[in-house]
């Protein structure tokens, strides 16, 4: 299965390069770059044949399995162009290890991570023309793996494709951070223990759109998650890991495999541990929160995810009630957060843990 690990990987260069958008025009995935990362799994083969080819349409027979039971994980990651016009990607083996994680939990045959590594940067080499070069924008990256049995069975798929598409992208938010209304719901709930919840799987983006259409509806932007169980227990915000500071205790809700193991989450429970801040990974309570912002010591709330960065939080809502955080103005630690990982990412700050790699 490794074998591959150190031969070069092949490139096909596309005969037809597309034209480039212009910085001041993208938005959030709606454009590809000229190139894709393929390989393929069968049983008894393993994973095999890792290649870079022009970007073009996965043709299927309308019974493969990964459009009928949804056995498909993916990740997302981003390659940043600094001012010194070197081209950096943000953690790439830990995203290439929460694949292989998500792969376990969707019954997929893991990839050597290394390769998996290795497929970024290759794709990202091929395409570095794409990387715009706007502060704030940057190149998003797609890795994807799904089912390719054609039959109507439900079991693990004997063979399966990866792929790598990138999506020159812009800052998420283009004046800067900007803070968003959440609710709070009990009445749709994403993920239980024992679920999907940890693995980065299209059902659970599946799973998330009818409440979010509701709280669209009711006037918000994203959804605030509680436990499946108890319908109490605050666990993620839309597709991002939540955190809020409480007087001085920063929290987030921890790892007991409901949530993603977010790599912004991982890279901002370490700077505040750097920086000295009294962080916790605990259970917290909607009632807890509430009740914090009505007393006054709910200081700030942020949302992380790959795509935002951070994304601060300026208004709660729950059964009725409406808590102001921040009175419509991104909190310092927000900020302090946001300016200090795009620091890193852009290759402006020190980058003490090794995060970025060049490439
Ligand atoms: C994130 O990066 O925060 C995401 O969850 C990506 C999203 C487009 C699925």
């Amino acid at each position: 299965m490794t074998s591959q690990n150190d031969t070069p990987i092949p490139v096909t260069r596309t005969q037809r390069p597309a034209s480039r958008p212009d910085d001041a025009t993208l938005s959030f995935g709606k454009v590809f770059t000229d190139h894709m990362f393929l390989m393929d799994y069968e049983d008894g083969k393993g994973w095999h044949a890792p290649r870079v080819v022009p970007y073009e349409p996965l043709v299927m027979d309308p019974a493969t399995s990964v459009l009928h039971y949804g056995q498909a994980v993916f990740d997302g990651l981003k390659a940043f162009r600094g001012r010194d016009g070197q081209i950096r990607l943000f953690r790439a083996q830990r995203h290439a290890e929460r694949l292989n994680k998500s792969c376990r939990a969707l019954c997929i045959p893991e990839m050597d991570a290394d390769l998996i590594r290795r497929s970024f940067e290759a794709i990202v080499a091929a395409d570095h023309e794409w990387v715009p070069r706007t502060r704030g924008t940057s190149l998003y990256i797609r890795p994807t793996v799904i089912a390719r049995d054609v039959m109507l069975g439900v079991h693990p798929a004997h063979r399966y494709t990866y792929f790598v598409i990138c999506s020159p992208v812009s800052a998420y938010y283009k004046e800067g951070v900007k803070p968003v209304r959440i609710l709070a719901t009990d009445t749709h709930v994403r993920a239980v223990q024992g679920g999907l919840g940890e693995a980065k799987t299209a059902a659970n983006y599946a799973a998330s759109l009818s409440a979010q259409q509701e709280a669209e509806r009711a006037g918000y932007t994203q959804v605030l998650w509680l436990d499946g169980v108890e319908r109490r227990y605050i666990d993620e915000v839309g597709t991002m890991n939540i955190m809020m500071q409480i007087g001085e205790e920063v929290i987030t809700p921890p790892l007991a495999g409901t949530i993603l193991d977010g790599v912004t989450r991982n890279s901002i429970l370490q700077l505040l541990r750097d920086w000295g801040h009294n962080v916790s990974e605990r259970r917290i309570s909607i009632d807890e929160v509430m009740q914090a912002g009505r007393d006054g010591t709910l200081r700030e709330m942020w949302g992380t995810g790959t795509a935002a960065v951070v994304s601060p939080v300026g208004e709660l809502g729950y059964k009725g009630e409406k808590i102001s955080i921040g009175n419509g103005h991104t909190g310092m630690l927000t900020q302090k957060l946001y300016d200090s990982i795009m620091g890193i990412q852009y290759g402006e700050a020190a980058d003490p843990h090794g995060w970025t790699s060049v490439v």
